[in-house]
């Protein structure tokens, strides 16, 4: 039997033996596209060249990718650790042509792999195709079919509707029909009962899709409408964990070496069985999954935080601490002391987890550790209010109760749900809908600003002299009023400043503008419009008066300035 490491290890080498150009994984966190947060699929690292936005580099690539499906178009969170073939994180094989081959070489090339190669069963297998659709004016793919004739008898070739068989990466970008290929991994008696083609694509545990094949030809744009991509690309996605399961003659993913060492590292730490009790093996199935999220998210630069994608990998990280907590009474931090089972099994494929393990030992000790002192309290919390709800006969928690456990104590509210669902209640969702709007709204007012006109003294922009010094003479061309929090502060314009404003949140100069009857003191200078804005906490008697504009800062600090503007100006 082939382990895991050998199966990834095998497609590289077949679609290497094909002409193929083997390419590291990208990273699994996104930074640089705005569509998109993480990576969801093994061609998003190629979007730019599928546009034709880059050069092609090689024409046949292949691949394994990590990817993550937890937030946007492809999202599978909710099903993982209940059923035994979704997952957080995942590898991708695939393989790409840019413009080079097209259909007839991905399909055959599929077909070798899995039934030559790899030697699966071709009674088990099933192709689908696009049936087409009349409003996007895109007919059947009676191409894709033909091929699929030459291998799979007719009854194992399945049309697919536009949900099954156009695989968008997003709400726009690369697009195109593909064609699945799944397989039915039932007993022989199950299969007399109902033949596999009428089990596809009806979410059985052991009748799913292993690889889709896209034939990307289209860029969805933002108002909806396709466009013809440059090149033709061949784009195709096989589920490896789900490979795995099926040449290692299991019926769940969790069964493979790829899950079994750390589904059993759990087992052992929390005194159980896998396989003893329902509630506990969707726990340690929940573990072993989202450990390796949270692991390769850090290594990829993504920290658990209370904004988007870092959210999104704090909230995974307190969904398998609860679960651990609920249902394998782990009360102290247990993750962390995972990760050598995880590093042991993955490390060689992806040797950045090494490299990376103290990071990632100490960032997930540390969010295990703060989220369990808030779980406790907002555990007792919970059980107090739903016991008041059932004295009161009722099986609904208020919106009110449930916003207070997410803004107060860090549930989210699918964690909320959870516990209430396996206590036979739920919450008020609209009335959580409204706190979250009203703290929103209070949110807004607490930023609010306002600010009065601006009352212009001179004509004129401001002349930047900071480079050159630190103090200059100067006149006001205009200032306003701006009320903030209770607090009145003014905004002054001057003709020529030496005061520098950062950029991107850090703190701007400060200083005085001071003549012989009086000093203001400059707090800050921010830049609006590229122009330095200066924050005075009172203005001039005489606004009109001539100031000199001295700066607080040393004077190396302009030296730098002076050194890293004739810096920039030399890479220009
Ligand atoms: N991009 C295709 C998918 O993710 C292969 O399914």
């Amino acid at each position: 039997m082939l382990t895991a490491n050998e199966i990834r290890d095998s497609f590289k080498s077949f679609f290497e033996s094909k002409g193929h150009q083997i390419v590291p994984s990208a990273p699994m966190v996104i930074k640089d596209d705005p569509t998109l947060m993480f990576t969801n699929a093994g061609m998003n690292q190629f979007k730019d060249i599928i546009l034709g936005n880059q050069p092609i580099k090689y024409a046949r690539v292949a691949d394994s990718q990590k990817c993550l499906r937890v937030s946007g178009k492809h999202n599978d969170l909710e099903e993982v650790g209940h059923d035994t073939y979704h997952h957080t994180m995942f590898e991708m094989l695939g393989n790409w042509s840019f413009g080079d081959y097209f259909k007839e070489e991905a399909i055959c090339w599929a077909w070798e792999y899995l039934v030559d190669v790899l030697k699966l069963n071709p009674e088990n297998l099933y192709a689908t195709v696009f049936e087409g659709s009349p409003e996007e004016g895109l007919s059947r793919d009676d191409e894709a079919a033909s091929f699929w004739e030459k291998f799979l008898p007719k009854d194992h070739i399945i049309n697919g509707n536009k949900k099954d068989n156009f695989w968008e990466m997003g709400d726009t970008g690369p697009c195109g029909p593909c064609s699945e290929i799944h397989i039915d991994l039932r007993t022989a008696e199950e299969k007399a009962k109902v033949p596999g083609n009428q089990m596809v694509n009806k979410d059985h545990p052991q009748v799913i899709e292993i690889w889709n094949l896209v034939f990307m030809q289209y860029n969805r744009k933002a108002d909806g409408s396709l466009e013809g991509l440059p090149a033709k690309v061949i784009d195709t996605g096989m589920g490896f964990e789900r490979l795995c399961m099926a040449l290692q003659g299991k019926t769940s993913n969790y069964d493979t070496d790829v899950f079994q060492p750390m589904i059993k590292a759990i087992a052992a730490m929390a005194g159980v069985n896998y396989g003893d009790d329902k509630q506990k093996d969707i726990a340690m199935r929940v573990i072993a999954d989202h450990i390796r999220t949270i692991a390769f998210s850090i290594t990829d630069g993504q920290l658990p935080s209370n904004a988007k994608a870092g959210y999104v990998i704090r909230r995974i990280l307190r969904r398998a601490v609860r679960y651990g907590y609920t249902f394998l009474g782990q009360k102290q931090a247990f993750m962390y002391k995972l990760l050598p089972t995880l590093i042991e099994n993955m490390g060689g494929a992806y040797p950045e987890l090494n490299a990376q393990k103290e990071l990632i030992s100490k960032v997930m000790k540390e969010e295990e550790d703060s989220f369990l002192r808030t779980l406790e309290t907002g555990i007792r919390l919970l059980d107090k209010t739903m016991s008041e709800a059932k004295a009161q006969g009722k099986s609904e928690i208020s919106g009110k109760d449930t916003f207070t456990l997410y803004d107060t104590f860090g549930f989210p509210l699918d964690l909320t749900e959870l516990i209430l669902r396996e206590n036979g209640m739920t919450a008020d969702i609209k009335g959580f809908e409204a706190e979250m709007q009203q703290q929103k709204q209070r949110a807004r007012n607490a930023a609010a600003v306002e600010t009065g006109d601006w009352i212009t003294l001179n004509e004129g922009t401001t002349e930047f002299v900071g480079y050159d010094y630190t103090e200059y003479e100067t006149s006001i061309l205009r200032y306003r009023q701006v009320k903030q929090k209770n607090q009145t502060l003014y905004q002054i314009v001057l003709d020529k400043t030496p005061f520098y404003a950062e950029m991107g949140g850090q703190v701007g100069d400060s200083g005085v503008l001071e003549n012989a009857n009086e000093k203001i003191v400059v707090v800050d200078t921010k830049r609006e419009n590229n122009l330095p804005v200066h924050i005075v906490n009172e203005l001039p008697e005489n606004p009109a008066a001539t100031f000199v504009a001295k700066i607080n800062k040393e004077i190396d600090d302009v030296m730098q300035r002076i050194q890293n503007n004739g810096e920039r100006i030399e890479q220009e």
